[in-house]
């Protein structure tokens, strides 16, 4: 039986994961442009960010030289008000056109970074996550996965001034690190990419693991 003709079939959300200096906003430019190759109609995006009102949310979370820090639930609050606004002012239009999502970050993010970097309890960032997307999830998520001091080189060696997670010490990282290694073992939609080699050898496994799961899609 053919697909209904006025019933667009709904697109697919992919997002990047990873910690600080591990090639993230190159390698979503390559899975973009893998899929656009293929006819897929793509929408790059990012998160904290993705629309004028949630980009605005982004400067105050990542501003560093703010007086006063953010306390940890305003943190949290500011990131989940950010990614409501984008899923719907961009992520849920666009997948129900039929277009493909591919997005700098999602809500693993505020997993490693608030739960794991910053302590907050799980169960908190869930009650959330239910509010704000009800059950829409990745349906592919690339973890690129670097030792948190190789990624410190990395950071470094842009020259760039730092944000304020950037500024963030050693541990924080490693339990960024750690909770994403974690959520992935216990979660079937990621695939976690080895980001130490060189781009060749990571967009060559990236690209690997887009076949497969393209191909089981479809
Ligand atoms: P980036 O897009 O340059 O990686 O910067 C975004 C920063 O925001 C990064 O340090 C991680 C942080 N972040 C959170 O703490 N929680 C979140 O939910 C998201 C999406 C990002």
């Amino acid at each position: 039986m053919s697909a209904d003709p006025y019933t667009p079939r709904p697109g697919r959300f992919i997002t990047l994961e990873g910690g600080e200096g591990v090639g993230k906003t190159t390698n979503v430019g390559f899975v973009c442009e893998w899929l656009e190759a293929r006819g897929i109609e793509v929408v790059r995006t990012r998160e904290p960010g993705g629309t004028p009102g949630s980009e605005a949310i982004r400067e105050l979370l990542l501003d560093p030289s703010r007086d006063e820090p953010w306390c940890d639930d305003a943190e949290l609050l500011l990131v989940f008000a950010a990614r409501a606004q984008h899923l719907a002012e961009r992520i849920r239009p666009a997948l129900a056109r039929g277009a493909w999502v591919v997005c700098d970050r999602f809500t693993d993010a505020t997993f490693a970074y608030q739960g794991g970097g910053r302590g907050m309890e799980p169960t908190r960032i869930e009650t959330l996550e239910r509010l704000v997307q009800q059950s829409l999830q990745p349906d592919l998520t690339l973890l690129l996965d670097l030792p948190v001091a190789l990624a410190a080189e990395r950071v470094a060696g842009r020259g760039a001034p730092l944000d304020r997670f950037e500024r963030e010490r050693g541990a924080f990282f490693e339990s960024v690190r750690r909770t994403y290694l974690e959520r992935a073992a216990q979660n079937e939609r990621f695939a976690v990419i080895d980001a130490r080699p060189d781009l060749e050898t990571v967009q060559r496994a990236i690209a690997e693991r887009l076949s497969e799961r393209v191909a089981a899609w479809s």
